[in-house]
């Protein structure tokens, strides 16, 4: 095993697990059935373009992102295959580039067609068939999409737009509510919305590749696996569902570890104040370890006196406040010293917490943990298929 680097911070992100993710769902849906790895959001935060190549070597058919700058990043990267994308604003000065990159754009209202057909007939004649898109539907996240009551006009201005040659139908799309929550009716009132509007088009001699389930609805909602799924979370290695899901689920790894370096300890006394407001007290003299990483890096506030790491094998509680570059924690008479690695979350197989667990300590959701790990922290990936040195768990522990 090579050296652990003593650096300030990283979060090390495991390419195996997240090429196991990839194939561990594909394993839940019929060979037919596409799946879409959803990097948006740096690929929340684990780095679209490694990711996104680790999705596509596990056999991600389509890479799905949020923004034209996201699809535009992952293209400029040199990231071949499909690549879709749907929010954004219909007057976006990255429109023309998206689309001449060959990015599939998310339809999401009228506005968002005139935008597209704007462009279309700006577009050389020889990029013909029509600028590819997905048609984004509302069926009742009440988000993004457009609505039932408006759909029968945008159908029409769609077909229009499809007959004229400046679009190509490739997808229709909706995004669910609560598919992480066992049994909620909405899952079964937003499918029917979606067949409805699927049937609509389908009468109006439009017929695409139909997607609606993440993670959530693609492990627990056979039913609506339709044509091609997208994957986001489950992907990173977190069960949307808790384990609540069918006891099919896939076994997910988690694939980002964040850690650290100890900066500096100091030996106090009882009753000594620790970080802003000295809202913590040392019970007795005690070694304080000073942690690096502070809510510029995207360690939020609210683990103040709540999330847990492990520093020196053993988990300890952050002590007061989180601040913007750094925290503390009270490591009482363990033999810590300046240097040593600090576990914040991984995987959990070394002792460490999960990202999941300080979801819970924060009053959140794993999905906001890992995605908001900010710009300071260095990414480093380990596990790619190329290199046959690293481990899955390099560097780490
Ligand atoms: C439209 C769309 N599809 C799929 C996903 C992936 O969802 P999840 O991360 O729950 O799998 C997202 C993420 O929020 C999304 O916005």
């Amino acid at each position: 095993m090579s050296a652990v680097p003593t650096v300030r911070c990283e979060a090390v992100v495991d390419l195996a697990a997240i090429r196991h993710n990839l194939r561990a769902v594909r394993g839940l849906v019929p060979a037919r059935v596409r799946v879409m790895a959803v990097v948006k959001a740096d690929g929340y935060g684990h780095g679209a373009v490694a990711v996104a190549e680790a999705a596509q070597h596990a056999g991600a058919d389509m890479l799905g992102v949020a923004t034209l700058g996201e699809a535009l990043d992952l293209h400029r990267a040199g990231i071949g295959g499909r690549i879709a994308c749907w929010l954004w604003v219909p007057a976006d000065t990255d429109l023309a580039a998206t689309v001449a990159a060959g990015v599939e754009i998310g339809i999401s209202s009228r506005e968002h067609l005139a935008a597209v057909r704007r462009v279309a007939a700006l577009r050389p004649s020889s990029r013909g068939g029509g600028v590819a898109v997905h048609l984004k539907l509302d069926s009742g996240l009440g988000r993004n999409g457009v609505g039932p009551a408006e759909f029968s006009a945008f159908a029409a201005a769609v077909l229009e737009a499809q007959r004229a040659g400046e679009i190509r139908v490739v997808g229709v799309m909706s995004h669910l509510a609560s598919a992480d929550v066992p049994g909620d009716d909405s899952v079964g009132e937003q499918q029917r919305t979606f067949e409805a509007a699927v049937r609509e088009l389908a009468q109006l001699g439009i017929s695409a590749d139909r997607h609606l389930a993440n993670t959530a609805g693609t492990i627990s909602h056979p039913e609506l696996h339709h044509d091609m799924v997208r994957i986001g979370i489950g992907l990173y290695g977190f069960d949307p569902l808790g384990g609540a899901g069918p006891p099919a689920a896939p076994a997910l790894r988690p694939a980002m570890t964040l850690r650290a370096s100890v900066a500096l300890t100091k030996r106090v006394p009882a009753g000594h104040g620790v970080s802003y407001g000295l809202t913590y007290r040392t019970g007795q003299e005690t070694t304080l370890a000073l942690i690096p990483l502070g809510y510029a890096d995207g360690i939020p506030r609210a683990a103040s006196g709540r999330a847990e790491v492990l520093v020196a094998g053993r988990r300890r509680r952050i002590a007061g406040r989180v601040a913007m570059d750094q925290f503390v924690v009270d490591c009482g008479d363990d033999p810590v010293a300046v240097g040593d690695e600090v576990l914040l979350f991984g995987p959990g197989g070394h002792g460490e917490p999960t990202a999941t667990e300080w979801a819970t300590a924060c009053g959140t959701i794993d999905y906001e943990i890992v995605t908001r790990i900010g710009a300071r922290v260095p990414r480093r990936w380990v596990g790619r298929q190329t290199d046959r040195t690293a481990q899955p768990a390099e560097g780490i522990g």
